[in-house]
């Protein structure tokens, strides 16, 4: 798995931190981590690399990269979590 160092400016990657997975954003040299987990069903979002959003494989909720939602069905943004 990839860990922080690989992630280049402005683009983002599902890592695994401290035995969990973390969706981080490198925010030009800042980290912002996120809980993976899509708030509609709980599914794991997957990194957009052309669009910069998280996007969800099962009912297309996306998320800007800064974890606030852009489409539904999701309503709440994704969880801010802290990297270990
Ligand atoms: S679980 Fe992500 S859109 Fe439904």
């Amino acid at each position: 798995m990839d860990s922080t160092k690989d992630i280049q400016s402005n683009e983002g990657k599902i890592i695994e931190a401290g035995g969990k997975k973390v969706a981080v954003y490198n925010d030009n040299g800042t980290l912002k981590a996120f809980s993976p987990m899509c708030t509609h069903l709980q599914c794991d979002v997957d990194w957009n690399v052309q669009d910069k959003t998280w996007d969800c494989p099962c009912h297309g909720s996306r998320f800007k990269a800064t974890g606030e939602v852009l489409n539904g069905p999701a309503e709440k943004n994704l969880d801010s979590v802290e990297l270990p």
